[in-house]
């Protein structure tokens, strides 16, 4: 079979081992990262299991990459969100009770927090200022594990948090790029911009061509296999909405009209409250059993300004036993 993205060989006896998980339900891809020669590793976007209609928490998928790192004995040293997700629930934290390793995300994550506890209200209140995350990282942090250092690039567009991680040759995009086939995700989250997303992107296509660039989801367009990895080059030449040809202003025409016509992810009420606490779910006031919430009208077209239209008078604190 031919190969579609080709040019995405280790460049370097320093190159990171990639092992890559894919959650079908949500397509989307966890990587445990492993510096070679040794046994460290970092772990980035894991997935929790969570069905809406039940909603079941579960950890199968995180469970494969805990059998993984245990039968390779490997040591985790860190636990890596390139964002605030919208479309799955975090595995972070029960990856940390049961590995070990310091979970970061980007410093803009009090942005995406101060926009998500006015989506749930006063319904799960939220410690402030990222307290939920054991590191803030900034733009150029520099972390290290094994031989290899991790490079923080804080690459907002898809949310203001959203940050990119540059491990030896491999980069670890996040939704900043898709597949060059399916080119870019959305930008109309909270705090959202198409603008940033491209002057984002410009920054990542500048690395060294042979970059290998690692996505965070791959929705296998057409039916073609799984695929998770291309090089900056092949970004450069291929990338549907970013290549070289395209500029900032036809970029931002684009995605406004796309995101216009695109209704919000099957999980994302679940997600942003869990995933703002680090992959934790908030405690019920009085039982202090796990709960997910559902708060009404937040999201998509209709919008909070009709919701007193439909029950006058109501409130999300008034009477429990309603
Ligand atoms: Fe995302």
């Amino acid at each position: 079979m031919d190969e579609p993205f080709p040019n995405v060989a280790k460049t370097a006896a320093t190159a990171p081992h990639v092992e890559a998980f894919f959650d079908a339900a949500t397509s989307t891809l966890t990587y445990v990262v492993t510096s070679p020669g040794t046994r460290h590793c970092v772990i980035i976007d894991p997935v929790l299991d969570n069905d809406s209609s039940s909603a079941a928490v579960s950890k199968v998928s995180a469970d494969t990459v805990v059998r993984y790192v245990r039968e390779n004995r490997l040591s985790v040293a860190y636990i890596l969100e390139t964002h605030v997700h919208a479309d799955h629930l975090s595995g972070a934290h029960y990856l940390r009770q049961n590995l070990g390793g310091l979970v970061g995300i980007g410093a803009e994550i009090t942005e995406v927090q101060s926009a998500v506890a006015e989506i749930y209200s006063d319904a799960s209140p939220l410690a402030p200022g990222g307290s939920q995350f054991d590191i803030l990282l900034e733009d150029e942090r520099t972390l290290t594990f094994g031989c290899l250092d991790i490079r923080v690039l804080h690459v907002p567009g898809h949310t203001p948090a959203c940050v990119a991680y540059l491990i030896g040759d491999a980069l670890f995009a996040g939704d900043t790029l898709f597949m060059p086939d399916t080119g870019t995700a959305r930008c109309d989250f909270p705090g959202g911009d198409a603008r940033s997303l491209y002057r984002s992107i410009q920054r990542l296509l500048r690395l060294p061509e042979t970059t290998r660039v690692f996505v965070c989801h791959d929705y296998q367009p057409n039916g073609r296999s799984l695929q998770y990895v291309a090089s900056i080059k092949t970004h450069r030449d291929h990338n549907v909405h970013v290549n070289e040809t395209v500029s900032e202003a036809s970029f931002v025409t684009m995605r406004c009209q796309r995101d216009a016509g695109l209704g919000p992810p099957k999980l994302m009420l679940p997600s942003l409250q869990v995933n703002v606490r680090g992959g934790t779910l908030p405690r019920h006031p009085i039982t202090g059993e796990p709960i997910l919430y559902l708060p009404v009208n937040k999201l998509g077209a209709a919008g909070t300004r009709d919701i007193q239209d439909i029950f006058p008078g109501q409130h999300a604190s008034a009477d429990l036993t309603d």
